[in-house]
């Protein structure tokens, strides 16, 4: 039996769509670029010259008139998701979107309703499941050597100040919806346990419009482990990028180095320690002054492999495998998104 192409259109030609999809969909066998669509000239004209495509149109209503497309990947700005899932679901093609799904929890519920009553496949990209570090991180958690995760802390930091449409609220802007998406999304893969207990602050600092480029969020995982987020858009200095503590030993990530430093120690080669006894800590010394046996390790992000997503995509699609990125799971984090927005008292 010959193997399925899938027919694919790209809605949008923007950085993500030109640096990702496209390159992705040319690259794998399985899939055909058939049509794209902006509302740019100058884009779909580049599109043409650069990817050989023919069919380039202004608008999705065009696109449908001419193709009847497998596949719709949407990688438009967000404010445009929901209604082209919706309309690639009555034209009877399944929908690869990017992050964030939409711009709210209401939204979600409604292009998930859509997708059960049409009997249509959607799933949302979000890349950090399959990037080296996430191998790395979960290789870090499942080995033990730290002991027991209590946890682990994110920051992306950088000085920023957008002006593009993602600098603003109504667009479905700001640093939550668009970072946030990514590594709220990671965690939830990574732990697999869900958030008990959540906490946010928003904060707009520097952009030009009016979304925030700062948030603080710490969750608490149902197993117990915290998950301290920093997306900073107005530092001068970077914050350390990744920081997994255990009651055995922690972690960092060491960015000139791309590689990870963890530091741990073997419980049963940790010298006993007894309570002291009395109201006067003995020759007035702080700290335990014991020596510990530490061991180091260094990982190399380069040993852990990146997933080929559109590998993962192809399977759902046309092999009927189960979603790398199943819906439900991508509902959890819109639920998350605006419960964070919902933490201002
Ligand atoms: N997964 C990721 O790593 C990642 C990275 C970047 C962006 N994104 C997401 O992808 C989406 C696009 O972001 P971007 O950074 O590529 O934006 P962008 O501003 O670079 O590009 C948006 C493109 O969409 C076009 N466009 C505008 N209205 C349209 C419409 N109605 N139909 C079709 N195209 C339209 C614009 O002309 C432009 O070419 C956003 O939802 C964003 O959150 C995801």
């Amino acid at each position: 039996m010959s193997r399925q192409v899938l027919r694919t259109a790209v809605l949008g030609l923007g950085r993500i769509a030109w640096q990702y999809h496209i390159q992705a969909i040319i690259k794998h066998d399985g899939f055909e670029l058939i049509a794209v669509v902006d509302p740019l000239m100058e884009r779909r004209l580049e599109a043409a010259g650069e990817f050989k495509v023919a069919a380039c149109y202004a608008a999705t209503e065009e696109m449908y008139a001419a193709h009847k497309p497998d596949l719709v990947v949407i990688a438009s700005p967000t404010a445009f998701h929901k209604s082209q899932i919706l309309e690639a679901f009555e034209h009877e093609c399944d929908v690869f979107c990017d992050k964030p799904l939409a711009l709210s929890l209401q939204d979600t519920d409604e292009i998930l309703a859509a997708m059960n009553q049409s009997g249509r496949k959607l799933m949302v990209y979000q890349p950090h499941r399959g990037t080296s570090e996430t191998a790395a991180i979960k290789w870090i958690l499942e080995s033990g050597l730290l002991g027991e995760i209590y946890m682990v802390k994110h920051a992306i930091s950088n000085f920023d100040r957008r002006s593009d449409w993602q600098a603003f609220r109504k667009n479905g802007g700001g640093m939550l919806n668009n970072y946030g998406a990514h590594y709220i999304d990671q965690f939830l893969y990574l732990n697999n346990a869900g958030f008990s207990r959540m906490f946010c602050e928003l904060r707009t600092l520097v952009t030009s419009g009016d979304a925030e480029d700062m948030v603080k969020a710490i969750f608490t995982a149902k197993n117990n482990v915290i998950f301290d987020l920093d997306i900073n858009m107005a530092t001068g200095q970077p914050i350390q990028p990744w920081f997994i503590g255990g009651n055995c030993g922690t972690a960092v990530f060491n960015p000139a180095e791309t590689a990870w430093e963890l530091k741990y120690f073997i419980p049963g080669e940790m010298p006993e320690i007894k309570p002291q006894n009395g109201m006067a800590a003995v020759n007035r010394v702080y700290g335990s002054v014991e020596v510990i046996p530490w061991k180091t390790q260094i990982l190399r992000q380069s040993d852990f492999p990146p997933l080929d997503f559109y590998a993962k995509c192809y399977d759902y699609y046309a092999a009927d495998s189960t979603p790398f990125v199943p819906v439900a799971e991508t509902r959890e984090v819109m639920r998350v998104i605006e419960q964070c927005r919902n933490c201002l008292i």
